[in-house]
This record gives C-alpha cells, structure tokens and sequence, in this order.
C-alpha cells in the first residue's frame, strides 16, 4: 500500500529517541521530509544525522513543548528549512509517578505541561499552516493509562485530557481535510522500561496476560501513528487506536 506521504513535511516531538525517533524513521523512509523536535538537542541533532546518512530527508530542531515561546520559535526554524508542516505527531511526554498524598504541585505541573499543554501549543502553532493547504494529520499519543493508574494521576489525566484535545481539534478542522486522532499504546519494550527495578515482572506479566502475550515493540506503535498520519487514513478523524496486545482496563 502506498502510504501517500512523500514529501510531506512532518514535526515529531520528543523525537530524539524512542517511539518518537522510530516513527519519525518510518515517516521518512516513506519519503517525508521530517524534523526531529526535541528538548535534547544533541540527541536530536544525532538522530537527525543517521537517518540522512541512510538517504532520508531530515533535521534536528531543540523544542520545550511546554513553552509557547519555543515552539513559536522551533515551528519557524522547520517551516524555514523543510515546508509548512502536514503531519504533527504529539509524542513527548514523561512519567513522575507518586501516590497523590506525596505529589508535589511540581511533579503535577511537569507531566500535564509536556503532555496536554504541550499537545495543545504544537497544536496551535501547525493548524495555520494545515488549514491554508487544506490537508493536515494531527496524530497525539496518549496511553492506555488515561484509564487511570495507581501513582500515576498527573500522567493518567494529562494522556486522559489529550483525548478530549483529540475530538475538539478533529470537529474544529474537519471540514479543513485535517484528521486528528490518538493511539495509546501499552507497555512498551523502550529503555525507560527496561530499566524499571521490576522490569522482568512486568514482562512475564504482559506474557502470562495479554491476549498478545509480549511486551509492544517501538515499530508496533510507529506503524499506527504513521497509518494514521497517512493519505490513506483520510477518513478517520477524533478516534483513539489501542496498540497494546488486546490489554484493556
Ligand atoms: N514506553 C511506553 O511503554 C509508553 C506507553 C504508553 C505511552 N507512551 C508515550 O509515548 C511517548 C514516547 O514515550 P517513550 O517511551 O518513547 O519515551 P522516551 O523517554 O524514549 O522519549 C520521550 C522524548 O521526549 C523528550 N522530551 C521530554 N520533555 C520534552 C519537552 N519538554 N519538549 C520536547 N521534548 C521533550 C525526551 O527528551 C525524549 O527524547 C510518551 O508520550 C509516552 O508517554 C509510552
């Protein structure tokens, strides 16, 4: 299936390693030009360089999601180099997980800033842009945690909200030919969960209990996000794909 997506323009934050750098490679060996955002910019920059030494179209740009000012200031610098974006993916984010008795107000505002508030100022800064071509994919990875999760609350409610931010921009920008839509993924085999003191335990849980019985893998949840950033998923718009083995609840 051709995907459709040669030289389209896309921005992946929090793109320097992870789900993020696995889906900005599958989104340029498709043939889109795509900038790699990322608050590491080393980490970016290097990314950036294995993938053009592989022949595809790509570029580093540093970005804090959670600032406005950034941004402003990364969405020009991409526009400058590679093109008015098409395909935004929303995927940074990060865990600070505590029961709420201990949650400080700081641990709630890092995670809601970087996933929800964060979303929403990419979000923003794209649809112009979008709207002007009359084609745009909004793609926001949210997590099979907006269920809820013990010690998890300011994660669960920011991927949770990412939802409701999901709908609104797919009814606002509908009729515009953008689709925005949302996977949430499982537990996935990453380096941040492999290095979880019960790494193995969760492991042999998701063997023992998933109707897939293994641990997602980064390509399992990329190939989703860019199905979904594809022309052929055109009609598709303020929907949610669960990539995690068949795990719900
Ligand atoms: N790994 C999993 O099991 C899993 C499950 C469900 C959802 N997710 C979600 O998928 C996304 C990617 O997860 P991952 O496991 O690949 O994580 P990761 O830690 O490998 O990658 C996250 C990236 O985001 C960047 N980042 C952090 N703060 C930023 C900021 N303010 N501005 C720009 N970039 C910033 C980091 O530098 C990092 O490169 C996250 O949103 C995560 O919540 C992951």
């Amino acid at each position: 299936m051709n995907l459709g997506i040669q030289d389209r323009v896309a921005f992946v934050t929090g793109a320097a390693g992870g789900i993020g750098a696995r889906t900005a490679a599958m989104l340029a060996e498709e043939g889109a030009s795509v900038a790699i955002g990322d608050i590491n910019s080393d980490a970016a920059e290097a990314e950036a360089e294995r993938l053009r030494d592989t022949g595809c179209k790509a570029m580093a740009v540093q970005v804090d999601v959670a600032s406005a000012a950034s941004v402003d200031q990364a969405l020009t610098t991409v526009v400058r180099e590679i093109g008015v974006v098409d395909i935004l993916v929303n995927n940074a984010g990060f865990t600070r997980d505590k029961r709420i008795g201990r949650m400080e107000e700081s641990d709630w505002d890092a995670v809601v800033d970087v996933v929800l508030k964060g979303a929403f100022l990419c979000t923003k800064s794209v649809l112009p842009g979008m709207i002007e071509k009359n084609w745009g994919r909004i793609v926001n990875i949210s997590s099979r945690a907006y269920l809820g999760n013990p010690g998890q609350a300011n994660y669960s409610s920011a991927k949770a909200g990412l939802l409701g931010l999901t709908r609104s921009t797919a009814l606002e920008n509908g009729r515009y030919n953008i689709t925005v839509n949302a996977v949430a993924p499982g537990i996935i085999d990453t380096a941040a969960v492999r290095n979880l003191p019960h790494y193995e335990k969760v492991k042999a849980n998701a063997e023992a209990s998933l109707p897939l019985p293994r641990l997602g893998r980064l390509e399992d949840v990329a190939a989703a996000i860019v199905f979904l950033a594809s022309e052929q998923a055109g009609y598709i718009t303020g929907d949610v794909l669960h990539v995690s083995g068949g795990r719900y609840g």
